[in-house]
């Protein structure tokens, strides 16, 4: 007969997707019961009530009880009290406080819930920027990110277009993030972590902040993000050159940079303003991603319908590569009707494997480099 020592073993192993920690360890199984028939029932103590991660929680624990010899399962479902919920939180804080660095990164003066600024970090922060929008930064970013998932590797995304952000619907995500007492957790979808300006604005009203609003909202999203160890953080920036760009440069001097374009000779030249700030600014630009370059014909052969060349010549006058040719093409929505994402290229698409080449080209040099 199963006792509750040995479920309570078995949970250690089930872990809270968000917080990736396990459920015993969160103290979030309770009143085990076992009869002699194996039947076991228990409950579990979520964060929230209205934990968006219920459903997978439940498989989990049910998969795991099975897989041990357990008969029937009957979950019951509480959540933690407001008491219990501050003292997980304030857990949180302090274990990103107590990092390596032993600050967990400063925010301009404030202590970080995620040590991704610490002088320590080993996150890669990598920004997309481009002279002006509509030219698919969004769309790389989110096709990047997903290509470095793929490979394993543990990516945030931050929306920083405040105002015109896009990645949540890109990514096809309709949830909110988790809050507990004030610590936020990403939204992942395709293993990689979300945040946006558009988890927290209601029914897609217009957001009407300026400059120093921005710039706190975007410190924010480090500061009160448990964001957990992350390989690479991308950042989607807002077009241009404006006071969201100046900012990151500020925040995250060593963030690396790549610049968008359409292989038009003008966008290339307004793309270029975008690279000459991070020449200034010190950043190091990885590359140029020309996007919409040709559209590909079904004999093979391209068609360059926005002009050609944009792409290489910015590249060249910023002394740098041309990290990839993408071209014009929609996601194939057949291949992603169960789970829409509607701007995710699937790994096995023509666009799809020129994003997984740019993301191993991209680890590749960052990660020789840094050792
Ligand atoms: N290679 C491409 N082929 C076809 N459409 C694309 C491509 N890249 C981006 N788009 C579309 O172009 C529009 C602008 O892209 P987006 O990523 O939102 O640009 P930005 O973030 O620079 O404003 C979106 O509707 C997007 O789906
Ligand atoms: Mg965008």
């Amino acid at each position: 007969m199963l006792t509750e020592q040995n479920i309570l073993d078995a949970l250690k192993e089930v872990k809270d997707p968000e917080l990736n920690k396990s459920l015993v360890e969160l103290n979030m199984i309770r009143n085990i019961q076992v009869d002699q028939d194996n039947n076991v029932s228990l409950t579990v103590v979520l964060t929230i009530s209205g934990c968006p991660l219920k459903a997978t929680i439940e498989q989990d624990v049910v998969n795991k009880l099975k897989e041990i010899g357990a008969n029937q399962v009957e979950l019951t479902f509480g959540s933690m009290t407001d008491q219990e919920r501050a003292a997980l939180a304030q857990r949180l804080r302090a274990e990103a406080g107590g990092g390596q660095s032993g600050q967990g990164g400063q925010v301009q003066g404030h202590t970080a819930i995620s040590p991704l600024l610490a002088s320590d970090s080993k996150t890669q922060f990598i920004a997309v920027t481009s002279g002006k929008g509509g030219v698919g930064k969004s769309t790389v970013t989110v096709n990047l990110a997903t290509a470095l998932a793929r490979m394993g590797k543990r990516v945030g995304v931050i929306d920083a277009d405040i105002y015109g952000f896009s990645v949540p619907d890109m990514m096809g995500i309709k949830q909110r993030p988790t809050v507990i007492d004030e610590v936020i957790l990403p939204v992942e979808k395709h293993r990689v972590k979300v945040m946006s300006m558009g988890f927290f604005v209601e029914d897609n009203s217009p957001v009407i902040w300026r400059g120093p609003m921005l710039g706190k909202m975007l410190r924010n999203f480090f500061s009160e993000v448990h964001w957990g160890e992350l390989d690479y953080m991308i950042l989607d920036l807002p077009p241009g050159t404006g006071d969201v760009a100046l900012d990151v440069h500020t925040m995250i001097p060593q963030s690396k940079e790549i610049i968008v374009t359409t292989p038009h000779a003008t966008a290339a030249f307004v793309a270029a303003r975008a690279g000459a700030m991070a020449l200034k600014t010190n950043h190091e630009i990885l590359g140029v991603v020309e996007n919409m370059a040709y559209y590909q014909l079904p004999d093979g052969s391209k068609d360059y319908i926005f002009g050609r060349g944009g792409g290489e010549k910015l590249a060249n006058e910023l002394k740098t590569e041309l990290l990839a040719q993408v071209p014009l093409g929609q996601p194939d929505r057949e291949a992603s009707v169960d789970n829409p994402s509607p701007s995710i290229y699937p790994a096995e698409s023509l666009i799809g494997r020129i994003y997984t080449q740019m993301a191993e080209n991209i680890v590749q040099r960052l990660e020789v480099k840094t050792g």
